[in-house]
């Protein structure tokens, strides 16, 4: 930022930071990238500190970020939710230090105790206890006014180690407690991020493909858990997989620790997750030590980390510390540096998919992101596009959100030189040339050809894939090359491609393709093709309606289509009335899968898949997988299933469903209300899921 006079340049990041806070806090929809934020911050704490006479004590630099949404009812916190300042330096750090030991009068060389914790990149909570029971959970809000979020903190239940909210305090003294506030944060671990984003994208290209404006994705794993603790129905809450790891107590008047560390056993002792990472650090040095550990380690964790906490361990000491108005002089924030870098656009090329519809993908420079190399980043679609203003040419800030999947943060328009070009969408399909559209009211372009390659060779991908048919070694290049080679038009031609082609395509060289495996011998290639399409004859029903890309059917629903008709015959043969019987099927649903099942093309592809050998089997045949050859007992009341509902579905995945717990048990899943089970569970160490979880593993196979 340069020009104007320091008043202007003053109120212009003012006006910025609070624009990207509200859209951070309040819609879950970041506008600026971290690093983008923490500059603007740190240039109006350097302006301000420069021209004392422009401080004010509403700047951001002076408040706890983020406002209440007027959704939820308002909590005042009796103690209010500070922030905790950054150092972005080595340099930064050691100040942090030498300021304790300045404030409390301590010589040079007597360290002072730390705690160190990740940084958890989530929301921060306040759980209030009475006599150990939960009565009213809140988000930090600004600080002072948090929203009240109980009933959607209620639905937090086990999922995997960690504990949820408990309802409950177990241990015997907090029960006497008259009021106990427990802090920590509230995240979505990095998996379930990605199977999220997976499911959104999965119902957004139905959602695209009619025309209806997409679900928004999560940036990040800390917007879509801000997303889930805010839904206005506790419902919706209790099926995203949240965690809560806490990490603070206050017990007005009684406070029995000397220290940090003690108070955080005592946490754990209450029945919470307590970071396991956390740790005692004798000085600076060790602090240090720790961090650098940390840098590294922080990737294997399963949620995800932007850095560490380094908290004073003596709580007398911290006391005698105190805090200013935004932050406690006892703790300092430790960034990392950001997995974001910078990059240049290479190109912009238009993706032909299964239905027809271009989506703009840059291909950027070589970067290394949180431990991978990024060369490609979908940009969704034309105005996702032109929102971020992405040009060929230009400057980018890339990251991979949740540390997963790479995106383009933001172009940087400053850096541009005039060489740059925008891009345009092509009127004709850049595989078989006929005409690309954009409808009004519609989001996409899609090409209207019927025949277009590109889109055949994006279902014959989608049919091969390991969650349908699952045909290992069928990629890109060899089914492009079937479809040029005009031997494959349809699925059932898959089956027909004697070993001698396989052979040709496989001899052909080509480019290595990310995420290629080694190249293997052609002959040996060929024959692995063409015994995994052997074994994929022997499928079971819902992956072969999945397989088949019928418009609206997807993995959840074709799952629904094979439990309720058994066999395909009778769902070829439904009419729409019966096919809205089945669950998750509505009438336009029902009116999508009669057009695919009336249309005699189709149809035709079908009796030629059976007459090549494939059997689809009614039931999901165990094959492996979460529950395969474990012992399950469920307990409480699940919301979503029945308990035989339930049990159906282990026992489809080769699990057993008993009725007690016992060391060999291999897995609890408990849902409301669950009792003595759950306790006997947590007494054995047995691992205990909450319907959540349950549910998302479910969904895996
Ligand atoms: S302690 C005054 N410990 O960071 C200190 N906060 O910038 C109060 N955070 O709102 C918080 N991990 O959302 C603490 N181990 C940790 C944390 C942590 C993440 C977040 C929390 C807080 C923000 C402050």
């Amino acid at each position: 930022m340069s020009g104007g006079t320091a008043r202007e340049r003053v109120e212009g990041l003012r006006e910025r930071i609070r624009a990207a806070d509200h859209a951070y806090y309040v819609l879950d929809q970041p506008l600026l990238s971290d690093a983008e934020y923490d500059r603007l911050m740190r240039e109006l704490g350097a302006l301000e500190a420069e021209h004392p006479e422009l401080a004010s004590p509403d700047s951001p630099t002076a408040r706890v970020s983020g406002e209440p949404s007027a959704d939820f009812a308002r909590v005042v916190h009796r103690e209010p939710m500070l922030s905790i300042a950054n150092a972005m330096s080595d340099d930064e750090l050691a100040e942090f230090d030498a300021r304790v030991h300045r404030l409390l009068a301590l010589p040079e060389d007597e360290a002072v105790g730390y705690v160190g914790e990740p940084k958890l990149d989530g929301l921060a909570v306040e759980l209030v206890y009475e006599r150990g029971a939960f009565v009213q959970g809140s988000t930090r809000g600004d600080g002072v006014n948090g929203e009240d979020v109980t009933a959607n903190l209620r639905a937090l239940q086990w999922l995997g180690a960690n504990r949820g909210v408990p309802q409950r305090l177990v241990g015997a003294s907090p029960n006497d407690l008259p009021r106990l506030e427990i802090r920590g944060e509230v995240l979505l671990q990095k998996a379930h991020f990605e199977a999220m984003v997976r499911r959104i994208q999965r119902i957004n290209e139905v959602r695209t493909a009619e025309g209806k404006a997409p679900l928004k994705v999560p940036a990040n794993p800390r917007n879509a858990a801000a997303g889930s603790l805010r839904q206005k129905d506790p419902q919706e809450t209790r099926n995203r997989p949240l965690s809560f790891i806490a990490y603070d107590a206050v017990a007005p008047g009684i406070e029995p620790w000397a220290t940090h560390w003690e108070k955080l056993q005592s946490i754990r002792g209450w029945g919470f997750e307590v970071n396991a990472e956390n740790t005692r650090c004798a000085g600076l040095a060790e602090v240090r030590k720790w961090r650098d550990q940390m840098a590294t380690r922080r990737f294997q964790l399963p949620y995800e980390t932007d850095g560490i906490v380094v908290k004073v361990d003596d709580l007398d000491l911290r006391h005698r510390l105190g805090a200013a108005s935004k932050t406690p002089r006892w703790a300092v924030a430790f960034k990392y540096p950001p997995h974001e870098d910078e990059t240049v656009v290479i190109d912009i090329v238009p993706q032909v998919g299964r239905t027809g519809i271009l989506t703009p993908v840059a291909k950027v420079r070589e970067v290394k992101l949180s431990g991978a190399v990024v060369t490609s980043a979908t940009l969704h679609n034309e105005d996702e596009l032109r929102r971020k203003d992405v040009r060929v040419g230009d400057w980018v800030i890339m990251r991979r959100a949740g540390e997963v999947i790479p995106e383009i943060v933001m172009s940087l328009p400053e850096r541009r030189t005039g060489a740059e070009r925008v891009f345009e969408f092509p009127r004709a399909c850049p595989v078989c040339g006929a005409r690309v559209v954009r409808e009004e009211g519609e989001k996409v372009w899609r090409c209207t050809g019927a025949a277009c390659p590109a889109q055949l060779v994006a279902r014959l991908l989608h049919f091969a894939q390991r969650r349908a048919m699952d045909v290992e070694g069928l990629g890109e290049v060899a089914a492009g090359q079937l479809v040029e080679k005009g031997l494959v038009k349809d699925f059932a031609d898959l089956y027909a491609v004697p070993l001698e082609e396989w052979r040709r395509i496989f001899a052909r060289p080509r480019k290595a393709e990310v995420g290629d495996k080694r190249r293997e011998l052609p002959e040996k290639a060929a024959q692995n093709l063409v015994d995994a399409l052997e074994r994929s004859k022997h499928t079971t029903l819902r992956r072969l309606l999945f397989g088949l890309g019928i418009p609206q059917v997807g993995e959840a629903t074709a799952a629904q289509l094979a439990r309720h008709f058994a066999e395909l015959g009778r769902l070829l043969d439904a009419g729409e009335e019966e096919l809205q019987a089945v669950r998750d099927v509505g009438p336009e649903v029902a009116r999508e899968i009669r057009a695919w099942t009336g249309e005699p093309r189709n149809r035709a592809v079908v009796e030629r898949l059976l007459a090549a050998g494939v059997v689809a089997a009614p039931e999901a045949a165990p094959r492996g997988g979460a529950f395969a050859g474990k012992s399950v007992v469920l307990t409480g009341t699940l919301a979503k299933l029945s308990r035989d509902e339930a049990r159906a579905e282990v026992e489809r995945r080769g699990g057993r469903v008993t009725g007690s717990v016992s060391r060999k048990t291999d897995l609890v899943v408990a849902g409301e209300e669950a009792g003595s089970k759950l306790e006997k569970a947590r007494e054995l160490g047995v691992a205990v899921v909450g319907e959540a979880e349950f549910l998302a593993m479910l969904e895996e196979r």
